[in-house]
């Protein structure tokens, strides 16, 4: 079961506020995906988050992205560590990140560290920005 989050983004452009609903995709799992099923902490209630969780929400987010056929921005969620991780999140569909558990590990260097690896991996695949490869994985 997923709690999914509804959010307006606001964008401001040459003077005009540009509002676009948008869908956060995902919040935790109360799944317990391996290799998280066979820490004995699991057993407890709650949400799990951080790296077990980014394949399930990944496939999640293609689920919406093929759904919403790329009309909604979505916000790619769910264990995301690094560039790779990210680039990975766009690929399946998200136009824009959102990261919580690496970031509380990692602190705040870890963004400008992922902005250059989500750039290396653009460059490597040869795509000239981000919105070129939103959703690759599905067109
Ligand atoms: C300690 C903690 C507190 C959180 N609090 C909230 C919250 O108040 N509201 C919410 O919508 N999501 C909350 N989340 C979920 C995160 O925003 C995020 O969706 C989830 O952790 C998956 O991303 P991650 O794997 O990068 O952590 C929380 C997550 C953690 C770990």
């Amino acid at each position: 079961m997923w709690r999914n989050m509804g959010l307006i983004i606001s964008v401001e452009f040459n003077g005009q506020f540009f509002i676009f609903p948008s869908q956060i995709i995902t919040n935790t799992t109360i799944a317990r995906p391996d290799p998280a099923s066979k820490n004995p902490v699991s057993e407890e209630t709650g949400g799990l988050s951080g790296k077990p969780l980014f394949n399930l929400s990944t496939n999640v987010l293609k689920d919406m992205y093929l759904l919403t056929r790329g009309k909604i921005p979505l916000i790619g969620c769910g264990g995301i560590s690094n560039g790779e991780d990210a680039y990975k999140k766009i690929r399946a569909g998200a136009s824009l990140v959102q990261l919580y558990t690496a970031f509380a590990y990692e602190g705040p260097a870890l963004i400008p560290q992922m902005k250059v690896e989500l750039a290396e991996c653009l460059e490597r695949d040869g795509f000239k920005s981000i919105a070129e490869a939103i959703g690759a994985d599905y067109r």
